[in-house]
């Protein structure tokens, strides 16, 4: 059993302390918009937030999170309709096949926590490690800036 807070909330997940955080997320905390890319630590795709810094949920195991705050795309606009990146990614239309894309909101919303006006090469350095196959890193780009607003 693993205690964390979850999206804001107290959470006990009933599974082995070894289990990556994304399985426990999608398997058992029933929480799917959390991907899963190469589960290499490679991709980007299964990005969370764990106390506040973007963190590869594949290779992360469930007990390393005890005690800690948690933060998945479902909770991402929690306390209001939706993140600045989410408006953004929405209003410049960023995902195009889409399955990286909360990967990439949670590495761009854990970019403007700690830099709210981040320059070009800010972001390219703080997004380098999600990968995107179908190539939308000038509108992810532009998105930013946009939520940076
Ligand atoms: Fe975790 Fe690719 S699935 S980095």
């Amino acid at each position: 059993m693993t205690e964390f807070i979850l999206n804001g909330n107290p959470a006990k997940l009933d599974a082995p302390a070894e289990m990556p955080l994304l399985w426990a997320l999608r398997d058992v905390a029933n929480l799917t918009g959390t991907k899963f890319g190469c589960g290499l630590a490679q991709c980007g795709a299964c990005t969370v937030h764990v106390d506040g810094n973007p963190t590869r949920a594949c290779i992360t195991p469930l007990g390393s999170v005890a005690g800690k705050r948690v933060t998945t795309i479902e909770g991402l606009g929690a306390g209001s309709a939706e993140h600045a990146v989410q408006r953004a990614w929405q209003e410049l239309n960023v995902p195009q096949c889409g399955y990286c894309q909360a990967g990439q909101l949670m590495s761009a919303a854990a970019l403007l926590a700690r830099n709210p006006a981040p320059a070009d090469a800010d972001i390219d350095a703080a997004m380098a490690g999600n990968l995107c196959r179908c190539g939308t890193y000038v509108r992810i780009r532009a998105a930013i800036h946009r939520a940076a607003q």
